[in-house]
């Protein structure tokens, strides 16, 4: 069991966990990521560690409800536990002293991008950050990138805060204005990466991307993380989640995302397990 120690709310639908995990936060290195399960019946759910506090032996993790083990996990406050945190997985960000490093963050993808970014810039590196969300309310974690960064670029697609547009427009501007950039992460939505992937490989800047597929075991047993790269299979719990992002087959991994689609929904609405006392938890929860 794992003792939530802090839980906020950082924007609409996005909340932020400081929980108790002291293995993970002794060995955890920036880029790794853990499975949560929040109870005995629920899902495996893959998260960025975004800090590791190994002093205190407490993690950081920042969630978005998005389905029904997200949003009952949302619904835990401090002082009750999520039931097993399992981690550090997947292969540490391999930081090299690149020059310019340009992180591409889209939505609550920035959250997964703030370690490394703090890590390459430890590295000697001047990074440099373009965050986009879909409006003002949802722009998470900004203050935090501008202490770690040489120079911060928001968009907004609504252009309520910052440059209106999406943040593969602004990194265009950015490099048409003269600015150049050795190499770039992106990590956010499939459809941002495919494009955020396809602009970098155009203007001929090596980039890595930070792949999100459906995940189980986390250690290369199932094989639900199967992404392809370069045309070859990988499985991102184990060889990833980074891979170069001009090999990856974007529009696999967007199709193989939407495989369960269907029994999400169904799930979220209680039809899948009428019997289970989660289930009347979160409908509880929707009448309350
Ligand atoms: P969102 O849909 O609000 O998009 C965030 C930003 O991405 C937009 O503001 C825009 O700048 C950019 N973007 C979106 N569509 C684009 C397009 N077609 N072209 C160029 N740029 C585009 O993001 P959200 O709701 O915060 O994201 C949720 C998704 O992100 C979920 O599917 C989640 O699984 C995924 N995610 C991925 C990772 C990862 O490791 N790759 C981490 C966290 C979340
Ligand atoms: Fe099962 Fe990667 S999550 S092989």
């Amino acid at each position: 069991m794992h003792r939530i120690h802090s839980h906020r709310v950082l924007a609409e639908k996005i909340h932020e966990f400081w929980i108790e995990a002291p293995l993970v936060a002794r060995k955890y290195r920036a880029g790794q990521f853990v499975i949560v399960r929040t109870h005995e019946f629920g899902e495996r759910i893959p998260l960025t560690v975004v800090e590791a506090d190994a002093n205190s032996g407490r993690i950081r993790l920042i969630v978005q409800e998005a389905g029904k083990s997200t949003i009952l996990m949302c619904r835990l406050q401090a002082g009750e536990h999520f039931l097993d945190v399992v981690g550090p997985l997947g292969r540490a960000t391999h930081i090299e002293n690149w020059g310019n490093l340009v992180a591409v963050c889209g939505g609550v993808g920035t959250a997964s991008l703030l370690p490394i970014v703090r890590a390459a810039a430890a590295a000697g590196n001047s990074v440099y950050a373009v965050i986009g969300s879909r409006s003002k309310d949802l722009m998470i974690l900004e203050d935090e990138f501008r202490a770690a960064c040489k120079e911060v670029r928001v968009s907004t697609d609504d252009g309520t805060y910052g440059i209106k547009g999406f943040v593969t427009d602004v990194l265009r501007q950015w490099i048409e204005q003269g600015q150049k950039f050795q190499q770039a992460i992106i990590v956010g939505p499939v459809i941002m990466m495919k494009v955020a992937a396809a602009l970098t490989k155009e203007l001929a800047i090596p980039a890595l991307a930070s792949l999100n597929p459906i995940m189980v075991d986390g250690t290369g047993m199932c094989g639900g993380c199967r992404v392809t790269v370069h045309g070859k299979t990988y499985f991102a719990c184990v060889d990833g989640p980074e891979f170069d992002a001009h090999g990856v087959d974007f529009q696999e991994l967007i199709l193989r995302n939407q495989a369960y689609r269907n029994l999400e929904e169904r799930a979220l609405h209680g039809l899948l397990d009428k019997g289970c006392q989660l289930t009347a938890q979160l409908e509880g929860a929707k009448h309350a």
